[in-house]
């Protein structure tokens, strides 16, 4: 990183809730099918956390285990990102709330809202702090719980969100190891194919958008579709290009978890075997800013990742945005 301190993953961990939803659940609710719904996205299944669980209930769970991976305590965290657009309130941040939770009263702490990519401009952000030396441990979490801002009458979306929480700890790792490269971007021009229309500024919530759904998360999916192929190319080649390194030589691409045919679509353009892609869409559906650090959770849990390896890290989603890194793991402290 041009002469900064490197910076890498310490350690990841992950949580989604129990309640399990299923296609044939939503065969009842709502005019689809499993066939449908497994040909057009690949999802089966997917989490839903309880009405009392708030986003960072899923975030404490999956923050605990992160740091104890990464063998450090709350007490040495310098700093807190949240990526969600499902916050516990619109302020405080989902953060500080989460700071409070676990203790890590030296932590500075932040909500960013990227939608989907924002665990990646979490690590992004995290990274800068660490690499130009003035932070050493920032803890980096995508959490949603999408169920709640889910109109589950309407089939156009319902059927592909889930809940869910990723961390990780970033910190010092040994030079030329950890993040290689980033590529972060932004198109506002097509925010409105994915909002969130009521609850804000513009719009403040009152009984009549309540009345009209306005505060229930609404796609334009095959457009987003048709931006999400475009980006996840561009955006891996980016991040290729930036570290000098060659397609062939990705030992894991952990990609968004939206849809399978987006994923398949990056799997034929990298040339990538099967065994070289982190997939868990049809169990947990689309979490959004959690479905990356849940994936590479449970890709390192697998042993699927060793140190040394290449990975890529990619995304994309509302704002729109887009995001990707490439790194040479290695969980070792320096
Ligand atoms: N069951 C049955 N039929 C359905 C369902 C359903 N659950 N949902 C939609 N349909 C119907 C539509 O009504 C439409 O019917 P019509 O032709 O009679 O109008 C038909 O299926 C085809 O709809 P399309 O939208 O063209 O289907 P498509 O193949 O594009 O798949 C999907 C839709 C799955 C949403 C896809 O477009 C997609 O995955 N888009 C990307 C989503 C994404 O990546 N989101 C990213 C980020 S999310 C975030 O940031 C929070």
């Amino acid at each position: 990183m041009n002469g900064l301190r490197s910076v890498g993953i310490l350690g990841t961990g992950s949580y989604t809730p129990e309640k399990v939803l299923t296609n044939a659940d939503l065969e009842k609710m709502v005019e689809t099918s499993d066939e449908w719904i497994v040909s057009r996205t690949g999802i089966r299944e997917r989490r839903i956390c309880s009405p009392e669980e708030a986003s960072s209930d899923l975030a404490f769970e999956a923050a605990k285990k992160a740091l104890k991976k990464a063998k450090i305590s709350a007490e040495q965290l310098d700093m807190i990102i949240v990526a969600t657009v499902t916050p516990d309130t619109m302020f405080p941040s989902t953060a500080c709330i989460l700071q409070e939770k676990l203790g890590a009263s030296k932590a500075s702490a932040l909500d960013v809202s990227a939608a989907c990519t924002g665990f990646l401009y979490g690590v992004a952000t995290g990274t800068q702090f660490i690499a130009n030396g003035l932070y050493r441990y920032v803890l980096v979490i995508g959490v949603e719980t999408l169920s709640k801002i889910t109109n589950y009458k309407d089939r156009n979306t319902c059927v592909l969100f889930g809940d869910g929480a990723g961390a990780a700890v970033l910190g010092p790792v040994a030079e030329g190891s950890g993040f290689q490269s980033f590529d972060l971007g932004a198109d506002g021009s097509g925010g409105q194919l994915l909002s969130q229309p009521a609850g804000g500024s513009r719009m403040p919530a009152t009984a009549e958008t309540v009345a009209n759904n306005l505060h229930y998360l609404t796609m334009a999916g095959s457009e987003v579709f048709k931006f999400a192929v475009r980006v996840m190319n561009s955006a891996t080649e980016t991040v290729l290009e930036k570290a000098g390194v060659d397609k062939e030589e990705i030992d894991l691409l952990v990609p968004h978890q939206a849809n399978l045919r987006i994923i398949d679509s990056a799997i034929k353009r990298f040339g990538l075997s099967e065994d070289k892609v982190a997939i868990n869409l049809d169990r947990y559906g689309n979490m959004s800013s959690a479905s990356i650090p849940v994936a590479l959770d449970e890709a390192v849990e697998a042993g699927r990742v060793k140190d040394g390896d290449t990975v890529v890290l990619v995304g994309f989603g509302g704002g729109l945005t887009w995001g990707a890194t490439l790194l040479r793991w290695n969980t070792t402290e320096a």
